[in-house]
């Protein structure tokens, strides 16, 4: 099992998505912890129009299941992908690796579906606002507990409809986000991101930051500090 931390900075910079997973289930203290880390997140209003759905049973993973593959038979040709030869070790073949094992298995795997419910004069990116922040407290918990997981698009290669109709989902709520999970097989790892003097302005836009933080990093390169 995967090693969790309880520090906050440690957990953000290394909630890499996991893919692959252990048989072991998720045990519903952990997975209870997760949820009530979502309702903490802040939602317009307060008015936390959310639901979070736990998807597990066989019945229900089957359904899960089927989006995956239907996802997968869309976004291969998008990407260009398809599954490595067993040989190939490059750091894409392994890296597809994980993708084709995680939509392989996702039957096999709980995860969780994020619903907003609809509300009016209200942008789905507005909407979005509300929802996604307890995604993201879900996925920082899950990392704070050692719990692997991984969003998907899942819904939105035509997986909505099935799950909606499996789950009796009313027709004023939208699936916003749908997260696998799972005890790691491997580990949590520091994530990849763009450097921040690449995607921070002050005042205008385009504007070249320096930031403290930049000028933090730069010393420490130079072995200034
Ligand atoms: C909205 C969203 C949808 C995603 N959908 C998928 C998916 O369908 N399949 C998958 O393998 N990863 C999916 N991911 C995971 C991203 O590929 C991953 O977060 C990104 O490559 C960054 O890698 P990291 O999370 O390991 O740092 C999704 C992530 C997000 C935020």
């Amino acid at each position: 099992m995967s090693m969790g931390s309880d520090d906050l900075w440690e957990v953000m910079s290394t909630a890499r998505s996991i893919r692959r997973f252990a048989a072991d289930p998720v045990d519903d203290r952990v997975l209870d912890r997760c949820l009530e880390a979502a309702t903490w997140a802040p939602s317009g209003a307060n008015a936390q129009c959310w639901r979070f759905v736990v998807l597990r049973s066989p019945e229900v993973r089957a359904v899960v299941a089927r989006a995956a593959a239907q996802a997968l038979a869309v976004i291969e040709p998008v990407y260009g992908m398809s599954r490595p030869a067993a040989a190939d070790d490059t750091p894409r073949a392994r890296s597809y690796r994980a993708i084709y094992e995680l939509h392989d298995g996702a039957g096999e795997h709980a995860s969780v579906l994020f619903a907003q419910q609809k509300l009016p004069a209200t942008s789905d990116l507005l909407l979005g606002g509300s929802i996604f922040p307890a995604m993201q407290n879900f996925l920082l918990a899950a990392r704070a507990m050692g719990l692997g997981a991984c969003p998907t698009s899942w819904t939105s290669y035509g997986g909505e409809q099935v799950l909606r109709e499996v789950i009796g989902m009313p027709d004023d709520w939208v699936i916003a986000g749908h997260v696998m999970i799972g005890w790691p097989r491997g580990s949590h790892g520091p994530v990849r991101r763009h450097p921040i003097t690449d995607v921070v302005d002050v005042d205008r836009w385009n504007h070249e930051a320096v930031t403290s933080l930049d000028r933090a990093n730069a010393q420490r390169r130079a072995g200034t500090t």
